[in-house]
């Protein structure tokens, strides 16, 4: 296949392009450069969709980007870079003189609301209570194109671990020093899903030729994971005994209330559907993921 892939350059995007490639599949990625491979947002929405069997889409402003105030213009930053984007993708696979067959957005668990005991599975509701639950729900609203032929899949993502990105490279420095620990209680639910896993889930969707719908982007393990269980697995994968709990008001005071709110609180969410499509998990287990990851 060839696949086209919007944010493609980042931190799940590499993995993705990696996977994508050693399988065979040839990757051009929409950027806000351009560059070898590459088209730009502009390029894409002048010249509409070049000639591609499948379309996902991975871009957005990094929500937990610690060095920006979580303010108007930054939520408005990290909902038009998923909103638009995703549009300008739809748009062009609607506008297209020959569709590609499959058509992958990746989204959040965020949909869901926190909840100490609740499980969730694809078929559960949520997506309109706070601000991160209704950016999905804009997000997997524009992802559809109603009557396209085009097949459409979702999948809705936990917190990505793997090397070089994401949540653990802003954690490991504080856990190699011993001075990590889990967050607020420690007690809230830990979605959770190894990159490669995440790589293997949108590959999976893009081969099987007759899956569509939600799929949820977290680890067979991960709904009985909690914040405090991953800090004691992520000390224990790198040697070091020490576990220092960060305060909530810590995390509050670095993230802004709203966005901490993602890692002092946090959903049971179960890859029901994704499982019985037949995908089989690399990484099931926090532990076998995490000494991958920091070994
Ligand atoms: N990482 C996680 O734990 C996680 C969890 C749940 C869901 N997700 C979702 O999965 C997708 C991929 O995650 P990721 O961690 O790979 O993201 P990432 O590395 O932070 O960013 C992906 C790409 O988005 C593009 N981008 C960044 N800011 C943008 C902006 N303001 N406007 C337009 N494009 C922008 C960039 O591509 P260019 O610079 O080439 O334009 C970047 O390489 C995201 O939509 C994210 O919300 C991620």
């Amino acid at each position: 296949m060839r696949v086209l892939l919007g944010g493609g350059s980042g931190f799940v995007g590499s993995a993705l392009t990696q996977l994508l490639r050693s399988r065979g599949h040839g990757v051009t990625l929409v950027s806000r450069q351009g560059g070898q491979d590459r088209i730009t947002w502009e390029e894409l929405s002048h010249s509409g969709l070049p000639l591609c069997d499948a379309v996902v889409n991975l871009a957005g402003e990094n929500v937990l980007n610690p060095f920006r105030r979580w303010d108007d213009a930054f939520c408005r930053e990290v909902f038009n870079s998923r909103i638009e984007t995703t549009k300008t993708l739809a748009k062009a696979i609607a506008e297209a003189q020959q569709p590609p067959r499959a058509w992958v957005v990746v989204t959040g668990v965020g949909y869901y609301r926190p909840s100490p005991t609740a499980e969730y599975t694809e078929d559960s509701s949520g997506g309109d209570f706070d601000f991160f639950s209704r950016l999905v729900s804009s997000w997997e609203a524009a992802a559809l194109i109603p009557g396209s032929p085009t097949r459409g899949v979702v999948v809705r993502s936990g917190v990505v671990l793997g090397r070089g990105g994401g949540a653990i490279s802003q954690m490991i420095w504080p856990f190699r020093l011993g001075l990590g620990g889990p967050m607020g209680s420690g007690l809230q639910p830990f979605p959770w899903i190894h990159i490669q896993d995440l790589a293997g889930i949108v590959c999976h969707a893009l081969e099987s030729e007759s899956l569509r719908g939600i799929l949820n982007g977290v680890s067979p393990s991960s709904s009985t994971t909690s914040n405090g269980t991953f800090a004691h697995e992520l000390a224990a994968a790198l040697g070091r005994p020490a576990l220092l709990p960060v305060p909530a008001w810590v995390v509050r005071a670095v993230f802004g209330a709203e966005r901490a709110s993602m890692l002092l609180e946090g959903q049971r969410v179960v890859p029901k559907r994704t499982l019985e499509s037949g995908y089989k998990f690399l990484f099931p287990e926090l532990s076998g993921a995490l000494k991958d990851i920091v070994a």
